[in-house]
């Protein structure tokens, strides 16, 4: 998993419609909902449309039984060129009101919405990822990817700001992170691979199979403990172990008791009782 490509021309052409003016292409397919940011002409920079629909396309997956996991990725040649220059920032320059609006809708997806959604969700990284596209990265439970990374706001004048900052001190050391902060030198997906910024670098031609593969194993888990096991976790972290001790407890016993599948009582007796499965190596037959 750990090859490193350098082919990204043809890297998920047949998701880029540069002629769409949908700013975000969702496609439901077999329990997996592919989200492409989709202004390929401008490497999917994150302008106001794309925002506010990012936030009812998340919005309206969550409550959607029929998908188990969600997959986030760019069209044409760019995951995503961060933030829009022109109608993110210059466009709303001097209009406080819009700017708020719009500031908490970009929150709202990158962050609020995906960091807690109730089901894993993949960035499939397929190219170019800087600046504020760092936040619904690191939102993502795990990351494939295959691209050129960079903190750039110093580049170009401003602090890694919105949450990046935050973001990036969740999943790298300060070492890398303050590196990459100040120099805002670009680096690959093997390099983000090793600092712990995506899970796995894989070859570009590999990539959409590799995050299939992952989502299949994903959706073969109890959907109850697998929401549950991810919002745990994201809080336990925040906690002292005291607290943390008694909140998974109390979680753990609610995900048991709220399990349609009662999966505990039938993983256990399908491993105790009838002999067919082992808990180490295996998930349990649902
Ligand atoms: N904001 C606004 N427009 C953008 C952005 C962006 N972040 N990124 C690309 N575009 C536009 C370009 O202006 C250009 O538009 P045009 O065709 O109308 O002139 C088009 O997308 C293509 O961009 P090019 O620079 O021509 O494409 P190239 O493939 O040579 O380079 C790259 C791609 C490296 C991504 C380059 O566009 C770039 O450096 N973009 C900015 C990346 C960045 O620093 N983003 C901001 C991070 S900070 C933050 O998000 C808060």
């Amino acid at each position: 998993m750990m090859q490193h490509c350098k082919e990204l021309s043809n890297m998920n052409q047949e998701n880029a419609t540069p002629e769409s003016n949908d700013p975000v292409l969702l496609e439901r397919s077999d329990g997996i909902a592919w989200i492409t940011l989709n202004r390929p002409a401008k490497r999917n920079a994150i302008s106001p449309p794309l925002v506010y629909r990012m936030v009812e396309v998340l919005a309206e997956l969550e409550v959607d039984d029929s998908v188990k996991v969600v997959v986030l990725t760019g069209a044409g040649n760019a995951f995503s060129a961060g933030m829009d220059l022109r109608d993110y920032f210059r466009a709303t320059d001097g209009k406080p009101a819009e700017q708020m609006k719009l500031f908490r809708a970009n929150a709202l997806w990158q962050w609020k919405q995906l960091r807690f959604f109730a089901k894993p969700t993949i960035a499939m990284v397929n190219g170019y990822c800087f600046g504020g596209a760092f936040t619904p990265l690191i939102s993502c439970d795990l990351a494939a990817e295959e691209s050129q990374f960079g903190l750039s706001e110093i580049n170009w004048g401003i602090i890694p700001a919105g949450v990046v900052n935050r973001a990036v001190a969740q999943v790298m050391n300060e070492r890398d992170a303050m590196y990459y902060v100040m120099t805002g030198e670009p680096f690959d997906g093997r390099k983000a691979a090793g600092m712990g910024l995506v899970n796995e670098s894989v070859p570009a031609d590999r990539l959409r199979a590799r995050v299939t593969e992952l989502a299949e194993v994903l959706k073969k888990k109890n959907p109850t403990v697998l929401r549950t096991a991810k919002i745990a976790y994201r809080n336990a972290a925040e906690m002292s172990w005291e607290q943390a001790n008694d909140y998974l407890m109390a979680k753990n016993d609610q995900s048991v008791l709220h399990d349609p599948e009662k999966g505990r009582a039938t993983a256990m007796s399908q491993f105790l009782d009838q002999k067919t499965f082992r808990p180490g190596l295996e998930t349990y037959a649902r």
